[in-house]
């Protein structure tokens, strides 16, 4: 079975009590959680940083899923490990030299995403795929939560056979505009890794949020 992990976005949390924002979607049953980095650079916006995560790190046991949507990611790599990261996701678009921004983040022992905006073509990441642990493929323009799914589906159907084709191991995590209706469309493809932000801490109740989401999936063998 083809077990999806669930990764709860705090950058749709109540900001002014993360902790108890971070220990609710624990206890709910979240897998991971998904922190966004955006510097105001490489994207609209500007949330959070090492600083901050370092903050959190005790707070939780849950593994520290960090999708770095800053120019020059390399700059900041080392600063993120030492934060506590276990996973450091960079963008494609975002860094110049891609294999050397490789190498820094396996230096620090922390697992490798790369991630895709929904409109740079899938094959840009083959290349790098025995490399890394895991493919990030936005389903809405980064920056913001809350938006519209954009339909990625058939990306994550060509990552996936590719995937099974090089026969590596790697995970591929859908990010933006998922909910229990938008789930099941990537995890059906292939997807093993749901991010959620709006339709997890926008809901009263996260445990039936997550619940609803985990229920929603069909698990599939691809
Ligand atoms: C957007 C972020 C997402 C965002 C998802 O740039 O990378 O992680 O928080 O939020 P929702 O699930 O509301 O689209
Ligand atoms: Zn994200």
């Amino acid at each position: 079975m083809n077990k999806i992990l669930i990764a709860p976005s705090l950058l749709s949390a109540d900001f002014s009590n993360l902790n108890k924002e971070i220990k609710e979607i624990e206890q709910a049953g979240a897998d991971w959680l998904h922190l966004d980095v955006m510097d105001g650079l490489f994207v609209p916006n500007i949330t959070f940083g090492p600083l901050v995560i370092k903050a959190l790190r005790p707070l939780t046991h849950l593994f520290f899923d960090c999708h770095l949507m800053i120019a020059e990611p390399t700059r900041y790599i080392k600063k993120f490990a030492d934060a506590g990261a276990d996973m450091i996701t960079i963008h494609l678009e975002a860094v110049r030299n891609i294999s050397t921004a490789i190498k820094m983040i396996k230096d620090c022992n922390v697992k490798i995403g790369i991630s895709l905006n929904p409109e740079t073509p899938v094959t840009e990441v083959y290349p790098y795929l025995k490399d890394i642990d895991m493919v990030l493929l936005m389903s809405v323009h980064p920056g913001f939560s809350g938006q519209s799914f954009i339909d990625i589906r058939f990306k994550v159907e060509a990552l996936k056979k590719e995937i099974n084709l090089v026969k590596q191991d790697i995970l591929i995590e859908v990010d933006g505009g998922m909910s229990k209706e938008t789930a099941p469309i990537v995890a059906n493809m292939g997807a093993n890794v749901i991010v959620a932000g709006s339709s997890i801490f926008d809901t009263p109740d996260r445990k039936q949020a997550i619940t609803e989401i985990r229920n929603s999936i069909i698990e599939v063998n691809i």
